[in-house]
């Protein structure tokens, strides 16, 4: 990259590849492709300055030009140090008309391996507007809140006055967090009040990112509205059930090309990823075993006919660990030390905190060894090795190459719709959490079903009015759970 342009991928002599790949992927993302012919002429993101902080995949690609096509300017960092396709982040840098040689895509700052502190500084890149007079964006689009967070937490410090020391971290990441906001409260005191004062709301893509928001409304935090896309249900009963479904074998295979059949799996956590997770396990004719705290969540996996049972009963039985809580401490160092040689341990839950990485590289004598990036064993002092993926960030996007188009189009159709609602009707929606109204939810299931050959039944008036519904829908009642 010349030090002028304002991005930083990896290589753009990748974006022609990137750019055959996008339009194969754009015949597969139906929902997203309908948008922009709906609402090419009527540009409701014009004015819209949107900092995306969302892995920098090929979907994500057909996302971003969405957002372009809709009269939106965009900047975007991905939300893991692993998700980033090279080939994908070259050619939204060059974009459609552009060339290596003279670029005129979106700015992107996304590479696949960042370490901590480039991530971060990717973050704040995607965040800070050159042209704009808050030197911000007027809208995020979050997966997980990190870019949400680091304009909260520079908010607080500026507040007052100054930033915890960054002896205090309770993580290597906590510390460049500290670090990056220590440096722009002495460049400018300001820079995230001014620049959050101006952001009429942030849409968030995953659980865990829904999640914080919530905390910090119920917190009192929240400094600006935010719309909850994870819980339309095109969106959690789609992506994180048959997105995962379908991507965590992908990376599973990628990564160890180790045969599933007949081997145990061990699934923590069954909820909607989980049950992604554990139904393609079984369907490469694994024993697929669950553990849950939720007993909701472990009698449904027992009638699903999965063993549900605890960690500590089958760690020394299973080949196969995956995480998928969002919680933490899942998988501790202990547990590793008592596994078979040669199991398979990986995390698809967002955040790297399941698994206790920090734990096992402490433990006395072991030893850590790559056998490709995100693929490392770590041999105990007895010589008995486990095989850990992407160092225990999300595998799917670590090994693979995260959710197919498909089922990305009804999560980013939800994301493209919950941005023109905030961004066209900011009166509508104080600061709160909200999700999609169920007839945009409908909609967006609609716009997935010709593509399927599905022939949708119509009500007839007087079934609907028997049902107590419009013809039209919403079919269902908000407390519906599908
Ligand atoms: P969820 O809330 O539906 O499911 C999580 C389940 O884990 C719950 O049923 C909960 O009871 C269970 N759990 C919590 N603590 C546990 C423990 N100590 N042991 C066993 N089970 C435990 O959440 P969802 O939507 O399934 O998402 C899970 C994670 O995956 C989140 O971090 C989310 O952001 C992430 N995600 C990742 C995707 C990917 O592509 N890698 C896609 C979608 C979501």
């Amino acid at each position: 990259n010349r030090q002028d342009q304002d991005f930083k991928v990896a290589d753009l002599s990748l974006a022609e590849f990137g750019r055959k790949e996008i339009a194969l992927a754009e015949h597969e993302m139906p929902g997203l492709m309908a948008i922009r012919e709906e609402y090419a002429a009527q540009q409701p993101l014009a004015g819209a300055r949107i900092t995306g902080s969302l892995h920098m995949t090929v979907q994500t690609a057909v996302l971003i030009e969405t957002l372009v096509a809709l009269g939106a300017r965009v900047r975007w960092a991905s939300c893991n140090i692993f998700s980033t396709q090279d080939h994908a982040a070259a050619a939204v840098a060059v974009g459609p008309n552009g060339t290596p040689d003279n670029p005129q895509g979106v700015p992107v700052f996304a590479w696949k391996g960042e370490t901590l502190e480039e991530y971060w500084w990717c973050t704040e890149q995607a965040l800070t507007w050159p042209d704009a007079t808050t030197g911000g964006p007027n809208m995020i689009l979050d997966d997980g809140g990190d870019a949400t967070l680091l304009v909260h937490k520079g908010v607080e410090y500026e507040k007052a006055g100054e930033v915890p020391s960054v002896d205090t971290a309770e993580s290597e990441e906590h510390a460049v967090i500290l670090g990056l906001l220590t440096r722009t409260l002495a460049e400018n005191p300001q820079k995230w009040t001014n620049l959050s004062a101006e952001i009429r709301g942030v849409t968030e893509e995953t659980t865990t990112g829904v999640h914080r928001l919530y905390e910090m409304h119920r917190d009192g935090t929240l400094l600006f509205p935010a719309i909850n896309v994870n819980d339309a249900v095109t969106k959690s009963k789609f992506d994180n059930k048959y997105g995962c479904r379908h991507s965590l074998i992908d990376g599973i295979n990628r990564a160890t090309d180790v045969l599933i059949g007949g081997k145990t799996a061990v699934v923590c956590g069954y909820g909607d990823v989980g049950k992604g997770c554990a139904e393609s396990l079984r369907a490469q004719g694994a024993r697929v075993v669950v553990t849950e705290i939720d007993p909701i969540c472990a009698l449904q996996a027992a009638m699903d006919g999965y063993q549900v049972a605890r960690l500590e009963d089958v760690v020394e039985q299973g080949d196969i660990f995956v995480t998928t809580t969002g919680n933490r401490d899942i998988i501790l160092a202990a547990d590793m030390a008592r596994m078979k040689h040669q199991a398979i341990v990986g995390n698809i839950g967002h955040f790297d905190n399941e698994i206790d990485m920090a734990g096992l590289a402490k433990v006395p004598g072991i030893v850590k060894d790559e056998v490709k990036p995100q693929v490392h064993t770590w041999t105990f002092p007895d010589g008995k090795k486990i095989i850990v993926l992407s160092e225990g960030r999300l595998l799917n996007l670590g090994n693979a190459t995260g959710h197919p188009s498909f089922v990305m189009s009804n999560s980013f159709t939800n994301q493209t719709l919950a941005q023109i609602e905030l961004y066209t009707k900011p009166d509508q929606y104080p600061t709160d959490v909200y999700v999609l109204p169920k007839h945009l939810d409908e909609k967006v299931a609609r716009l997935h079903l010709d593509a399927l050959g599905v022939r949708l039944t119509e009500l007839r008036p007087e079934q609907a009015a028997y049902i107590g519904v419009e013809v039209a829908g919403p079919y269902k009642p908000d407390h519906y759970r599908y």
